[in-house]
């Protein structure tokens, strides 16, 4: 299976660890950057890079890196198809997959440590979604609001948090 690996400045030295362990682990890594450490980067663009990976099916599961995870996670969940989440605990890391079908894992590297990413990405890639009709029922229903999301509404999210 291939792995589509990204990360802002704020998960770029994680980023190195979890390519090594994922290449050791036997997975073929697709590389979306940072390509160095830069402070001004934005996750927004790994976010998407990693996203348009799986999408043109260069890789089957992504895993995004920034401080938190959070922002990695917001931007790659606005792609379809694509359902990532933060996850700093294992039994969300492989549960999110048996269930929800998550194909991104979002890690904070300002939260956890490489130890615990590590184990984190080894549930992560050891899941498979059951696909038992209640989950499939679920997904189904995921789907159909990421199909009413589509097209251009930014007043419609500045309503919901002013920006
Ligand atoms: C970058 O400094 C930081 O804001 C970013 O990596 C991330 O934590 C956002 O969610």
């Amino acid at each position: 299976m291939k792995v589509a690996i990204g990360a802002d400045h704020g998960g770029f030295i994680l980023k190195q660890a979890i390519a090594e362990q994922l290449s050791q682990l036997g997975y073929g890594v697709v590389d979306c950057g940072a390509e160095a450490l830069n402070p001004g980067d934005d996750y927004p663009d790994f976010a998407r890079a990693v996203g348009e990976a799986l999408l043109r099916g260069e890789a089957e599961r992504g895993i995004l890196i920034c401080g938190s995870g959070v922002g990695a996670s917001i931007a790659a969940s606005k792609m379809r198809g694509v359902r990532a989440a933060v996850c700093h605990d294992t039994y969300s890391a492989h549960q999110g997959v048996e269930h929800d079908n998550m194909n991104v894992l979002c890690l904070g590297a300002r939260v956890i440590g490489d130890e615990v990413a590590k184990e984190l990405v080894r549930a992560f890639m050891g899941a498979t979604f059951a696909g038992e009709e209640r989950f499939r029922r679920r997904l189904d229903k995921v789907l159909e609001i990421e199909k009413q999301a589509t097209g251009n509404v930014p007043e419609q999210s500045r309503r919901i948090a002013p920006m």
